[in-house]
């Protein structure tokens, strides 16, 4: 049966875009039956692609997330998706604050506990820093994505 994963940051330009890219991007090379997508909390930048620094940088991974368009999360989600994966803490209170029972609060972890549960980390906002940031958060998200393809086999 097909997974379904949902990646959630705050704009859905930089994060989680890029979450949903590198997961997508591991599903082809793994043959998974997965469905990935995202969305974010906030809908300020609803309808808009990815930021371009988030493009680039997936871009160099052999990543294309250049024709994603932004959406906002709603509570219709928990019903549409097996595993929610947040990307920091405000996130995981926002998206927890619309679940409707303890099935759909459990659907939703931190990406970073993938890789080291009970972590509690949270994948940084690179939107006001550097380019750097945007290539110091893909290596997280990426490091944590194959966690979560390798708990699939
Ligand atoms: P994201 O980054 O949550 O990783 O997409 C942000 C994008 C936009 C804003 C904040 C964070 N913003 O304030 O517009």
């Amino acid at each position: 049966m097909e997974v379904k994963i949902l990646m959630v940051c705050l704009g859905n330009i930089c994060r989680s875009p890029m979450a949903e890219g590198i997961l997508k991007h591991k599903a082809k090379e793994h043959g998974l039956n997965i469905f990935v997508d995202s969305a974010g909390t906030g809908a300020w930048h609803a309808g808009e692609h990815p930021d371009m620094r988030a493009t680039q940088t997936a871009k160099k991974f052999g990543v294309d997330i250049s024709k994603q368009i932004a959406r906002k999360f709603s509570e219709k989600d928990f019903d549409e998706f097996d595993f929610i994966f947040v990307m920091d803490h405000s996130n995981l209170r926002d998206v927890l604050a619309q679940a409707r029972n303890e099935k759909d609060a459990n659907k939703v972890k931190l990406l970073l506990d993938l890789d080291e549960p009970g972590s509690n980390r949270e994948v940084p906002d690179p939107w006001y820093g550097e380019d750097d940031g945007f290539t110091a958060v893909f290596k997280m998200m990426d490091k944590a994505c194959d966690a979560f393809v390798k708990s699939l086999s």
